[in-house]
C-alpha cells in the first residue's frame, strides 16, 4: 500500500490553570513567540497587580494567556491575551477572553486590541474608542533638553502619593491606587505644581527593551511635554517607550524629535462606558501606563 504524504499531529486538549501557577519561562517564551518585549521580570510585575489564567496541555506547556488588571470597583483592563500561533484559529483566544469577561462582572472593561484580536472583541461587544500610538526608538536628548526647565516641575516623593492618586483618579476614571501604589517603588516620577497644587505627574521605568514613560496624567499637551522632558533628558542613546492616544500635535512632535517613532499601532476599545475624553485644561492620560494596564 502506498504511503500517504500527509500526517496529522495536531490534536492538543488544554486545560486553564492560575496564570500564577506557571513557571515565568513559559510566559516569557509564550510571549516571544507572537513577537512581544516582555521580559520575565514584566510578567512577573504584571502578575503582581492582576490576575488571569493560562491554558496548558497535558505535559505543561503553555499556549495561551489572559490576564485582566482590576481598577477600583468599576473598571478593569483586560491584556496580555495571547494564542500560541501554533494553535490559533481554533477558539482558544475567545474562550480564554469569555472567562475573562466573566470574571470582570460588571465592570467597565477596557482593552487596547491589536490587529488580531480586535473582531475578536468587537463580537464580544467592545466598541472602538481611540487609537493608541506605540512610540518607541533611541533617545536623541537634544530635544528633551531644550524642553527642559518648566517651572514647577520636580522629583515626587513617596509623600506625596496620596496627591499623585487623586490626580490619576481624575485623568482615568477610577481609582488606580493599585497599579500606581506598585508602579511608584518602580518608577522615577515627576510631577508638575502650579499654587502649590499637584497638576500632572509622569513615572519612567524599566521594561522590555529599554524605558516606557507612563503614566503620563496632564492637563495640556504642553504640561505633558514638560513632564517627560526630564525623564527623557538622562537617556541619551538609550531606548524608551511612550504609549499615547494623543492625536499628532505637539506632543508627538516632541516624542519624535526626542527619536521615538511609531512603531506600531493599536486600538482602545471599551465595554459598558466610553473612555473619559482628554481635554485641556483638565486631567487626563496622555501616556499609557502600558497596553494591558491602558
Ligand atoms: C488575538 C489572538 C489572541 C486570537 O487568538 P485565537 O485563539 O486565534 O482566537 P480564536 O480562534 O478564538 O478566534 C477569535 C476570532 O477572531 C478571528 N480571528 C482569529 N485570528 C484571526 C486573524 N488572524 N485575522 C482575522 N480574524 C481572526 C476568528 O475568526 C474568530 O472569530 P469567530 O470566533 O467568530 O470564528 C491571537 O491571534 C494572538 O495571540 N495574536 C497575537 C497576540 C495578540 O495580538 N493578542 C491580542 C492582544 S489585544
Amino acid at each position: 500500500m502506498a504511503k500517504s504524504d500527509t500526517l496529522h499531529l495536531q490534536s492538543y486538549d488544554l486545560a486553564t490553570q492560575d496564570i500564577s501557577t506557571v513557571d515565568l519561562n513559559a510566559l516569557h517564551a509564550l510571549s516571544i513567540s507572537v513577537g512581544w518585549p516582555h521580559r520575565q521580570v514584566d510578567w512577573q510585575f504584571l502578575r503582581s497587580v492582576g490576575q488571569g489564567l493560562v491554558a496548558l496541555d497535558e505535559i505543561g506547556r503553555v499556549f495561551s494567556s489572559s490576564m485582566w488588571f482590576s481598577h477600583g470597583e468599576d473598571c478593569a483592563t483586560i491584556g496580555m491575551v495571547i494564542t500560541s500561533p501554533r494553535v490559533q484559529t481554533h477558539g482558544g483566544g475567545r474562550w480564554m477572553m469569555e472567562r475573562m469577561l466573566d470574571e470582570c462582572g460588571d465592570r467597565r472593561v477596557i482593552v487596547n486590541s491589536t490587529r488580531a484580536g480586535y473582531a475578536l472583541y468587537i463580537s464580544l461587544g467592545f466598541e472602538f474608542q481611540a487609537v493608541v500610538q506605540q512610540m518607541q526608538g533611541t533617545v536623541r536628548a537634544a530635544a528633551a533638553l531644550a524642553a527642559l526647565g518648566t517651572e514647577g516641575v520636580e522629583e515626587i516623593t513617596p509623600a506625596e502619593l496620596p496627591a499623585l492618586l487623586a490626580l490619576d483618579r481624575a485623568a482615568f476614571g477610577s481609582d488606580r491606587t493599585n497599579l500606581v501604589s506598585r508602579l511608584a517603588p518602580l518608577s522615577r516620577i515627576v510631577g508638575l505644581r502650579r499654587d502649590g497644587v499637584l497638576q500632572g505627574y509622569a513615572m519612567r521605568r524599566a521594561f522590555g527593551r529599554g524605558q516606557v514613560i507612563g503614566p503620563i496624567v496632564a492637563q495640556s499637551e504642553e504640561d505633558a511635554i514638560a513632564l517627560a522632558a526630564p525623564l527623557l533628558a538622562d537617556l541619551e542613546g538609550r531606548f524608551a517607550r511612550v504609549d499615547t492616544r494623543q492625536p499628532e500635535g505637539r506632543l508627538r512632535s516632541f516624542l519624535l524629535a526626542s527619536g521615538l517613532a511609531v512603531f506600531d499601532t493599536v486600538r482602545t476599545l471599551t465595554r459598558g462606558a466610553p473612555l473619559p475624553k482628554v481635554e485641556p485644561g483638565r486631567p487626563g492620560i496622555y501616556g499609557l501606563a502600558a497596553q494591558p494596564l491602558s
